[in-house]
């Protein structure tokens, strides 16, 4: 059975069809779907799903692009949403100079912020990189203790960069682009580093893998992920679905 470390199923794109689509997970071979949250709103809702299903957990969290909005009551709330059931981490946060939503400054002040709230909680942190490779890492780095641990999701970054990371303790996520045919990198990272280290998700319901792209994603479609790393590192889909799940479920700390 595959699980999908990431999916956004609290967006609205899944309004009409949400609950079907959750009921029949199993059937089509998901059996755990892990839903961040992107800012206050996202997070609540997040927690409601896996409240009321049996295969969603949620992680609470403040995306960089809504950073410029957080304040000290933002870290209390989010405080208490961790506290609740089946609240298996603090995500996604980070780092988006691709989009600067936020000024930087500001990003990297509740990146670390929400980093301290992950440790004081000893939750593990879903990370968000686009084009701040560096300064990610270096946060991470700056911040790591005994209780930081994490995964990098849809990783774009170098395989030595994943391999540093790996040292510090965390797991490295591959989303839709590694299906990408011009995807050179990510491919590249699948293959350098253990299969003990891999997460994989969809991102849902952006990042539709290959052969969908242009339809909405969603967590069914996490079978691709597992299908282009099971080809890259010559292995079988079910070694790959096996071993992703079992990732996850050590990181995240499920039964
Ligand atoms: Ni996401």
């Amino acid at each position: 059975m595959l699980l999908d470390s990431h999916a956004h199923l609290d967006d609205k794109r899944f309004d009409r069809d949400r609950d079907k689509l959750i009921r029949e997970l199993k059937e089509n071979d998901v059996s755990l779907v892990i839903n961040p949250g992107a800012d206050v709103a996202s997070s609540v809702r997040a927690v409601s799903l896996a409240e009321k299903y049996d295969n969603i957990y949620a992680a609470v969290g403040v995306h960089p692009h809504e950073a410029k909005a957080m304040d000290e009551d933002t870290i209390e709330i989010l405080r208490n949403l961790a506290k609740k059931d089946k609240v298996i981490a603090i995500g996604e946060i980070g780092l988006d100079y691709y989009y600067d939503n936020s000024p930087r400054d500001i990003q990297k002040k509740w990146f670390r912020e929400q980093i301290k709230l992950a440790k004081e909680l000893k939750l593990p942190i879903i990370v968000h990189d686009r084009d701040a490779h560096k300064d990610t890492f270096d946060i991470i780095k700056e911040e790591k203790d005994e209780n930081l641990t994490g995964v990098l999701h849809c990783y774009a970054s170098s395989a030595d960069m994943a391999k540093e990371y790996i040292k510090l303790g965390f797991y490295i996520s591959f989303a839709g682009p590694i299906t990408f045919k011009n995807a050179k990198t990510p491919k590249e990272v699948a293959k350098a580093i253990p299969l003990e280290r891999i997460l994989i998700e969809t991102d849902s319901p952006y990042l539709t893998p290959e052969p969908h792209r242009g339809k909405r994603n969603d967590p069914v479609y996490v079978r691709y992920i597992a299908g282009i790393i099971a080809e890259l590192k010559g292995i079988t889909f079910e070694e790959v679905a096996n071993a992703t799940a079992k990732n996850a479920k050590e990181l995240f700390n499920i039964e």
